[in-house]
């Protein structure tokens, strides 16, 4: 029986009817229509970007998403499916495109896709991280955009955020990414298989830890998959010389699928792969579920398996070679009806000296909870103050110790409520924090200028939800917004128990229609694009 008979929600639509969904069960990928083990031959695929961007309602995207597109896509299948290809890795995907052309072709084809949420514009920044409502809304988009497709396996909520000890907070965000993403699939009722994952820099000093913290907690907070980008093996190594036996140690008892989301180390060339019969072999496919090979494109990097000239493909060296090793790279696996999962999720690693993300995790983005607070304040910023100063003000307003409702301490595990807001909003509530301290104690008169940025401003006051949001939140920003809360009908309390989700699908479809007028809105901290990148 197909998969797809079992979903009348998406009897109506041609895409992908060909592809049965993927189904996780434990630490395996499976076909939904036969339970045969599915190990991922992928292949990493995002065309160069030509500097010609395109504008969507997210503004302009500065990348090509190659699953947008029916003359790249229709161009490079046949060459992905000589390579035996059942899974591309899109790095950037346009969420206002139309994807069904591709997307039913790779269908068609057996071609599997997982996208990553985040792209060259909006992701988590590993030194500078935040999970605000414009990312929050960009990821959803994501999301909407390939979940009716059967073909898509998931999405990566992150990849390679955090890539050394002191980016290990980074990771906090990233998961309530994962938390916030999972939530939105079933809020959408998007079907169940669609996993959330992560992609990690394999640094071995975090190894362990990363992989313990995604695999911990609640389960609606824990990844679905994990990823990891492992260049270890250059030139004609060996599974111990690899180091792949260390990664097998470790991972063997992981409860979630285990794959490279990239592998393919270029130091040594031509590229021989003969770490391929090893992932696929005996020594790891009864554990892990195979990899994505960097890179389709051949790029300024020197990954690439092809070039493109005037529109037209051409192998490269590479391309021979990993084509020889992936063709004959076909485990049978077990059939999902013979397999009880034994592995049992991870416990929350400890806060120290080489890890530094508690286990608490930033709030949920609430564009709502965002504008209910700016439409009660009295002091904002003035409009015409360029985004550009709003560090130098950040600076000297918080120097104040008004800050609360904005910081973040991954180290605690405490994020003020309003944190997840836009760079302006919390610009605003702060430089209100300090406007009304001053007033109370007789200052008011000159509290609200900051060299002339700031500016008196009516404020309304908060009635139904707004008022019983800002009132779980508390004046000072520092409480939690509850269930109760989100429906109106909480009591007035500012209480710092534990976050539920509870109320978030109300809110949740109300963000994203919000969150796409603040997509303009300055971006606080410069974003770094994780595309394709590779930490050697
Ligand atoms: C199960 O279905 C998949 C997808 O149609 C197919 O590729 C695979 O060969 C099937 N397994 C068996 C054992 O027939
Ligand atoms: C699709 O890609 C081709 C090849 O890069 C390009 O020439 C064409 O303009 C693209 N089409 C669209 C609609 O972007
Ligand atoms: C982390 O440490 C490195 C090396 O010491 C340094 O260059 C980098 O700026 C630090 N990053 C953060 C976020 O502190
Ligand atoms: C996905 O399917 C739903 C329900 O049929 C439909 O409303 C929505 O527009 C579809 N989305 C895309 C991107 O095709
Ligand atoms: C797997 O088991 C080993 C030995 O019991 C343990 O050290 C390791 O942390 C476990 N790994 C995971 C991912 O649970
Ligand atoms: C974060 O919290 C920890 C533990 O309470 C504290 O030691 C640290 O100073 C805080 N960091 C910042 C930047 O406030």
């Amino acid at each position: 029986m197909k998969s797809f008979a079992l979903l009348p929600v998406l009897a109506g639509i041609a895409a992908a009817t060909t592809a049965p969904e993927i189904v996780i069960k434990g630490s395996k990928f499976f076909y939904s229509n036969n339970g045969t083990q599915f190990y991922i031959r992928g292949v990493a695929y995002q065309p160069n970007y030509d500097g010609v961007g395109t504008t969507t309602s997210a503004g302009e995207v500065d990348f090509v998403d190659p699953l947008a597109n029916e003359t790249i896509c229709k161009r490079d299948l046949p060459y992905l499916t000589a390579l035996n290809t059942n899974v591309v890795r899109v790095y950037d995907v346009d969420p206002d495109a139309d994807h069904s052309t591709c997307m039913n072709l790779f269908a068609e084809a057996g071609i599997y896709v997982l996208a990553d949420l985040s792209s060259a514009d909006y992701s988590i920044d590993s030194s500078d991280p935040e999970w605000t409502t414009t990312l929050y809304s960009y990821y959803n988009s994501v999301v909407d955009s390939l979940a009716n497709y059967t073909n898509t396996i998931g999405f990566f909520a992150g990849n390679e955020n955090s890539n050394s000890v002191n980016t290990t907070g980074a990771s906090a965000f990233v998961k309530a990414a994962v938390r916030d993403t999972k939530a939105y699939i079933s809020s959408q009722g998007y079907r169940s298989s669609l996993g959330v994952g992560y992609s990690a820099a394999d640094v071995s000093e975090i190894r362990d830890s990363l992989a313990e913290y995604f695999n911990c907690g609640d389960s609606a907070d824990r990844i679905d998959f994990f990823g990891d980008n492992v260049y270890e093996w250059c030139g004609d190594s060996s599974y111990t010389e690899s180091g792949y036996d260390e990664i097998t140690a470790f991972f063997k008892n992981y409860s979630v699928p285990y794959f490279f989301s990239e592998y393919g180390c270029n130091t040594v060339q031509p590229r021989t792969f003969t770490n391929v019969p090893v992932m696929y072999g005996d020594e790891m496919n009864d554990w892990m579920s195979g990899g994505i090979v960097y890179e389709y494109f051949q790029d300024d990097n020197d990954y690439g398996l092809v070039t493109i000239s005037d529109g037209a493909v051409s192998t490269l060296t590479d391309y021979a070679s990993f084509s020889k090793e992936i063709v004959t790279a076909t485990p049978t696996g077990t059939n999902s009806a013979s397999y009880t999962p034994t592995n049992s999720a991870a416990s929350c690693p400890t806060v120290g000296a080489d890890w530094e993300a508690a286990s608490a995790l930033p709030p949920t983005p609430d564009a709502a909870l965002c504008e209910c607070m700016v439409a009660s304040l009295s002091c904002v910023v003035k409009s015409s103050v360029k985004s550009a100063k709003y560090a130098d003000l950040f600076d000297t307003v918080c120097g104040y110790g008004v800050c609360a409702g904005i910081d973040t301490n991954t180290t605690s595990g405490v994020y003020g409520a309003y944190s997840m807001c836009t760079s302006e909003q919390q610009l605003n509530f702060v430089l209100n924090e300090y406007y009304v301290e001053q007033k109370a104690a007789g200052n008011g008169a000159s509290a609200c200028d900051f060299s002339g940025s700031a500016t008196t401003t009516a404020s309304t006051s908060a009635t139904g939800t707004c008022a019983s949001l800002l009132s779980a939140v508390g004046t000072a920003g520092t409480g939690t917004v509850t269930a109760a809360a989100a429906s109106g009908t909480g009591s007035s309390s500012s209480s710092s128990s534990t976050s539920s989700s509870a109320g978030l699908p109300r809110l949740a479809s109300q963000s994203v229609n919000l969150g796409f007028g603040q997509l303009a809105v300055f971006i606080f901290t410069a974003v770094l694009s994780g595309t394709g990148m590779i930490l050697l």
